[in-house]
């Protein structure tokens, strides 16, 4: 009797989260017809409308396959892809991680040190990066508060080693679910290596190659394939921008995921952007040379957003709910780049998953390599010789700036002010606190 009024109060429960999707969904609807691409988006979402409510019936019978079993019989609440159920029952072993930073904070290296963990690792590179594009063209002018809930859900689905949310947005969209255009592909070694890699004819090689070997277009149905047989998975992402956005993930019984915060001294990051997005940060350059900056200007104000929702995040992770506990770490650019093997080791610990020799090679090659920089995105660095580089780049003026609207952040992750520029470009003068974060 008791299991019946259980069963009530989980389809009740199921119901609510449904409805709450739809509504969601068709905000998100609203927004999008009055954007561009009109032929795709309508379409686009409809679809994804879909796979969300599937995936709630999944979690439904997720819940329902953890009550004994009774008279009833449930297994009619989807029609489709009932070997996901299955899946529940070894999914403890796996491992999800995901690494969620900002750019120009040294994600792409810290990516590395998992991507590099070796053949029970399935990871992603900036997935999001798709849906950012078909969504929000102008990144600069995303501010990061809109759809949290579409990025979740695809983290969620490709956690799950479910492609199809993200393919959505792949443009041109993906051929049977084939794709020459998934974004830095070549960053994945899991994509790159058989058989997710089929070799291709010649003339295609320059377009799909991946860093050790040539590889045809992507066929997302072997990719999937990988994924499910790796027991972790890792996603990096700089598009993320609020903790609490993810708590669902959190609670989802499939997953077992641990969030790594990486953040850095907003003055090296803007110091940093300047460099790397030179267009787009050309007002900041002009401000440099002018030597004054107004401050109530929309740049600024975007910078002030961005370093509030870096605080807020981690001021939640810090704070541990229960739904975080155990599950959220912050680690500073900085001091990964001081010791990097180190920071590895505890990354690796907090997550559970074993440092493989693999990982610890490359960190070595990497970290003591002479070699400069040989992109924008390059990881090939000397990282503890990059770390303070900023200092010398950025005008004293801008970074008063930052210091200005980003102290309660630089306060919270222990980043010193200077108060004037002999300081700034004085190495002598460490501007990191020694601190824990616990
Ligand atoms: C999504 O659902 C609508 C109706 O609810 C249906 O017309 C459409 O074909 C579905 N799309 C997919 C991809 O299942
Ligand atoms: C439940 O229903 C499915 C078909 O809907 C059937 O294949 C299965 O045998 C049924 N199980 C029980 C225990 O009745
Ligand atoms: C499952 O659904 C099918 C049709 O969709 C129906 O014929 C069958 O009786 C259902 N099974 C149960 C156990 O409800
Ligand atoms: C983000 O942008 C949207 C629309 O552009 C706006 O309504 C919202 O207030 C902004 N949020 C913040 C925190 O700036
Ligand atoms: C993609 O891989 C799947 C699984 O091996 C295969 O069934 C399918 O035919 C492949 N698709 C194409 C277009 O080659
Ligand atoms: C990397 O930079 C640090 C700090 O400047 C220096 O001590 C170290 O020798 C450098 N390592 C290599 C391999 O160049
Ligand atoms: C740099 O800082 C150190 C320590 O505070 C100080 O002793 C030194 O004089 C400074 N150098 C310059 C050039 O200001």
């Amino acid at each position: 009797m008791k299991s019946k009024y259980a069963i009530l109060f989980i389809c009740v429960v199921a119901l609510v989260i449904i409805e709450k999707e739809s509504s969601i969904l068709s905000r998100v609807s609203d927004k999008l017809s009055q954007m561009h691409n009109p032929h795709q988006t309508p379409e686009t979402l409809q679809d994804y409308s879909n796979t969300t409510a599937r995936s709630s019936f999944t979690v439904l019978k997720v819940l329902l396959s953890k009550l004994p079993s009774t008279k009833g019989n449930f297994s009619n609440f989807s029609e489709e892809q009932p070997e996901e159920v299955d899946n529940v029952g070894n999914s403890l072993d796996h491992k999800h991680v995901l690494l969620m930073a900002s750019t120009r904070t040294g994600s792409s290296f810290v990516g590395e040190f998992f991507n590099q963990h070796g053949e029970s690792m399935f990871y992603l590179f900036e997935p999001l990066w798709h849906v950012e594009r078909m969504l929000f063209p102008d990144v600069e002018a995303n501010n990061g508060t809109l759809l949290p809930e579409i990025y979740r859900d695809i983290i969620q689905a490709l956690f799950l080693c479910d492609f199809s949310p993200l393919e959505k947005f792949i443009s041109p969209p993906p051929q049977d679910h084939v794709t020459p255009d998934l974004f830095r592909r070549e960053s994945s070694m899991a994509l790159c290596e058989e058989p997710v890699c089929t070799p291709e004819i010649k003339e295609v090689f320059e377009r799909y190659h991946c860093k050790t070997r040539h590889c045809g277009p992507l066929n997302l149905t072997l990719a999937s394939e990988s994924c499910l047989s790796k027991q972790y998975r890792a996603i990096k992402t700089v598009r993320v921008r609020l903790l609490e956005t993810l708590q669902p993930l959190l609670e989802d019984l499939r997953l077992d995921v641990r969030i790594i915060q990486l953040v850095r001294d907003p003055r090296a990051i803007l110091a940093s952007r300047m460099v790397a997005f030179s267009s787009k940060y050309q007002t900041w350059k002009t401000w440099a040379q002018d030597g004054q900056v107004p401050e109530d200007n929309e740049e600024v104000k975007r910078l002030k957003g961005n370093c509030d929702q870096l605080r807020i995040s981690a001021e939640m992770g810090l704070s541990q709910p229960p739904w975080l506990r155990r599950r959220y770490m912050l680690v500073r650019y900085e001091d990964i780049a001081r010791n990097p093997m180190q920071k590895a080791e505890e990354m690796y610990k907090f997550t559970g998953i074993p440092f493989s020799s693999q990982a610890r090679e490359w960190i070595l090659r990497n970290t003591q390599s002479v070699q400069e920089a040989s992109g924008i995105y390059s990881t090939q660095k000397n990282s503890s010789e990059q770390a303070d580089k900023w200092r010398f780049s950025i005008p004293f003026t801008l970074a008063q700036v930052v210091q200005k609207v980003c102290g309660p952040t630089m306060k919270l992750f222990g980043y010193k002010y200077v108060d004037d520029e002999k300081t700034l470009v004085n190495k002598s003068v460490s501007l990191l606190e020694e601190k824990q974060f616990h």
